[in-house]
């Protein structure tokens, strides 16, 4: 795994010493519905999701990096490739931050730079992210990056108990790396493409 300066943060392998980083999410409930962050868990736990993101990078089933700060090296959120159930060339992107680390611009930084390295370096030709309609914080990292609205996948995810509705989005090498216009929230679920600068 490669260390790319990322703008102030580090996008770098995760390492046994990131614990701490993970037993901050499992108790952030809304990175466990979302991730596979074992909810609650204890240091074991913890220990076995960060040998897991080290496997897949064995495996080639994806790049999950550790966003980390750049000074001191302290992890402060993660930001991944996943290739598992998706075609040839294409890839998942997902992202998260602890409540503490909020609001600084992390994500943002963290996929503005992982974009460039998928495409350029991964081989990646489309990259893909599916994100709930609520979930406007990941909606504007997403198009702050150049993703594009697709549309909305009606229950395509169980999370939790439920189906859920996902908005797609989606990011081509050709696009502009400008953000790119999110849908208002009450038109989420709309059936027409948002408007793209
Ligand atoms: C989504 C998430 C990664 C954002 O992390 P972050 O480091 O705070 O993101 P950033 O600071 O880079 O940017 C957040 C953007 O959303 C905006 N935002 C944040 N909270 C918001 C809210 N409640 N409503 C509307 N906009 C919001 C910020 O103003 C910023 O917009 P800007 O780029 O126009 O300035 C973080 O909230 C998180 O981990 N959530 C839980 C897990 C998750 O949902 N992951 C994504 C799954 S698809």
């Amino acid at each position: 795994m490669p260390r790319l300066d990322a703008d102030g943060c580090v996008l770098r392998a995760f390492r046994g010493d990131d614990l701490p980083l993970v037993l901050e999410a499992a108790r952030d409930g809304a990175i466990t519905r979302v991730t596979t962050v074992p909810q609650c868990a204890d240091e074991y736990r913890a220990r076995t999701w960060i040998r897991m993101q080290q496997a897949r990078v064995a495996d080639r089933a994806g790049f999950p990096f550790a966003i980390a700060d750049a000074v001191t090296d302290e992890p402060l959120g993660q930001v991944g490739l996943w290739f598992s159930g998706v075609g040839a060339g294409r890839a998942r992107v997902g992202y998260w931050v602890p409540a503490a680390h909020r609001g600084r611009g992390l994500a943002g930084r963290a996929l503005r730079r992982l974009v460039p390295w998928a495409f350029e370096v991964a081989g990646v030709e489309r990259l893909e992210l599916y994100v709930e309609p609520h979930n406007v914080a990941s909606q504007r990292v997403a198009t702050g990056a150049g993703f594009r609205w697709e549309g909305l996948l009606r229950a395509w995810e169980t999370i939790g108990a439920e189906r859920r509705d996902m908005v797609m989005y989606s990011r081509l090498p050709s696009d502009p790396e400008a953000r790119c216009a999110t849908p208002p929230a009450s038109t989420a679920g709309a059936p027409s493409p948002a408007p793209v600068q």
